[in-house]
């Protein structure tokens, strides 16, 4: 296993669309999950997908941090996912704090699907599905949009609500005032995704 570099913004590897895996028994598939998952871990970060180290395949691992857990049903583990797809359940929207491993320092307030259903392969081919709300939700989202070519910042409606994580948290309350933001800002205590 090592550790991966990290594709930061402005690399073009993040704005483009990521290939479908079509072998999923290919060891250098293996190899690739392994790696981010070390990668994740030396980072501290909660999710990571592909194209943020550099392969652009449709590849993303994740976890649900025990702080950010509001149901027992909202736990979820470090998940494996290939060639994800997310089905809005209803066009409920949240806006909720968002940060990035490539976007180092960075936070900014995005728009995200309050539920989603979403469903992916693991690394034997089998296939699963899940039902998600809130912030488990916000982070399948914020990762998938990696395959796509997406990073957060391109979806920030008020630029106002965008800035260094250092200033955002002295003045949180300031920036949020009469602006409807459903965090909790327990997510300043686990930024990356
Ligand atoms: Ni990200």
């Amino acid at each position: 296993m090592s550790i991966l570099k990290i594709a930061r913004l402005g690399h073009p590897i993040l704005q483009k669309i990521a290939s479908q895996v079509d072998d999923y028994g290919d060891p250098e598939i293996k190899k690739i999950i392994s790696d981010m998952i070390e990668t994740l871990e030396d980072v501290g970060g909660i999710g990571l997908a592909a194209p943020q180290v550099h392969v652009s395949k449709r590849i993303v691992i994740f976890f649900v941090p025990e702080s950010r857990i509001e149901d027992e049903k909202d736990q979820v583990e470090l998940t494996i996912m290939i060639n994800p797809e997310i089905r809005p359940l209803n066009d409920k929207i949240n806006r909720d704090w968002e940060a990035c491993l490539s976007i180092p320092n960075l936070m900014g307030a995005v728009e995200r699907y309050s539920h989603i259903k979403y469903s992916w392969f693991d690394a034997n081919g089998k296939y699963f599905e899940r039902e998600a709300s809130g912030y488990h939700a916000r982070v399948v989202q914020h990762e998938c949009d990696h395959l796509d070519g997406k990073l957060y910042p391109f979806r920030i409606t008020d630029l106002s609500m965008f800035g260094f994580q250092e200033e955002i948290n002295s003045n949180i309350e300031l920036l949020e005032r009469g602006r409807i933001v459903s965090s909790d800002n327990k997510m300043l205590r686990n930024p990356n995704a």
